[in-house]
């Protein structure tokens, strides 16, 4: 495969040249594993929660007698699928010789069969798991944290959208995890997700299984002049002349959100342009939100007018204050408090907004640059 040549990913971890600062959260999260204590990781969608996963996971690569796998359990729908996604991810990449693991896993797990699936787009080899019907979830999460506990080895578990396990039909997976998790002499854990508020309080509330085991994290932007100099480095390695005024346009238009920015920087680096003045990036915003625009169109048919008009008018705000308040309603045509008080529950279960201190915003920050239009 061709090497990827553009210094700002906006898809998966490429290394630590192209991953910027995260210096501070990095050591803390190092500082957690090697002193036994697991982290709740949180922050918005697309901040760089899985991105910094990776980069703490590269500086743990070379360290003997030390393992971490990563996780993402956002397509897991029931306990089996998390059992199964559990032990390919981990058992399955305990060893490099596919064949002699697999003999080992098969004669040690009674419920869990493994066999040999190769990849169908790379052709490599990897471990898959088949549970049987009449699996039980504690015996067989027993069975796999035994083997995992056998391997004599440090190990790091990073479980990426861990909320997604209050999805499950099954209700008990909270407490049945955390027997695990806190019974594991080797094993530390990074839980993950973008829920904060329903992280926070897996792990806050009294009662809940996970009260207060963890250290907890909430990752924000990336510091607003570290990433202008970051930006403008990456553009220099490659002979091209970004100003810093216009790193920081970028990262004002994107609101220091990681993805986004990285989107513009990705587009702006690939136009092959020497010197690309404020005129320039400007054009490229709205050429951004040309494109996305089928996408919004179709939003707006799938809200009701209210909900339109209130994402409308959070956008316009830039981060609006009194949403319930008598001159918001009136600007945007909103209708009375109880009826904004529907449409933002509405919005807010669809993801569309989010609050943080006291301002809503419009979660996708180009749907939002498109709606202030
Ligand atoms: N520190 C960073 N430097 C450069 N790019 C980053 C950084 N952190 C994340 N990214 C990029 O930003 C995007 C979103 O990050 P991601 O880790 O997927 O967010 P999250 O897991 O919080 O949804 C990805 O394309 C990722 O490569
Ligand atoms: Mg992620």
């Amino acid at each position: 495969m061709e090497k990827i040549s553009n210094p700002f990913p906006v898809i998966s971890y490429q290394g630590p040249d192209s991953f910027c600062d995260r210096q501070t959260e990095t050591e803390k999260l190092l500082e957690a594993i090697r002193n036994g204590r697991n982290t709740t990781l949180t922050s918005l969608r697309r901040m760089g929660k899985t991105g910094l996963i990776h980069h703490v996971f590269e500086q743990l690569k070379n360290k003997k007698g030390l393992r971490s796998f990563y996780i993402d359990l956002y397509p897991t729908l029931s306990q089996a699928e998390l059992i199964r996604t559990l032990a390919k991810h981990t058992l399955g990449k305990l060893d490099p010789n596919h064949i002699k693991l697999m003999r080992e896993l098969a004669n040690f797990f009674t419920h869990l069969r493994p066999h040999i699936q190769y990849d169908p787009v790379s052709g490599a080899p990897g471990i898959e798991f088949t549970l049987d019907a009449h699996f039980q979830a504690e015996h067989s999460l027993d069975q796999i944290f035994s083997y995992l506990e056998r391997s004599g080895q440090q190990l790091v578990i990073a479980l990426d959208e861990f909320q997604q396990i209050t999805e499950y039909k099954e209700k008990n997976t909270e407490a049945l995890l955390r027997s695990f998790v806190q019974g594991s002499q080797n094993i530390r854990f990074i839980f993950s997700g973008s829920h904060s508020s329903m992280l926070q309080s897996m792990f806050r509330d009294q009662g809940r299984p996970f009260y207060q085991s963890n250290d907890m994290m909430q990752l924000g932007p990336i510091e607003h002049e570290i990433y202008a100099r970051f930006i403008v480095e990456k553009f220099a390695g490659a002979k091209r002349k970004l100003s810093l005024e216009n790193a920081e346009r970028i990262l004002d238009w994107c609101r220091h959100h990681t993805y986004y920015v990285q989107l513009i920087c990705n587009r702006l680096y690939s136009r092959d342009i020497r010197q690309p003045d404020e005129w320039y990036i400007e054009r490229l915003f709205q050429e951004v939100l040309q494109e996305n625009q089928p996408v919004y169109y179709n939003y707006r048919k799938l809200l009701t007018n209210n909900q339109w008009y209130l994402l409308q008018g959070i956008a316009r705000e830039q981060g609006a204050r009194q949403v319930m308040g008598a001159e918001f309603i009136r600007k945007n045509a909103l209708g009375t408090p109880s009826s904004v008080q529907t449409a933002l529950q509405a919005l807010q279960d669809k993801e569309m907004i989010f609050e943080e201190e006291g301002r809503w915003w419009v979660y996708d920050v180009f749907l939002s640059r498109w709606l202030e239009g």
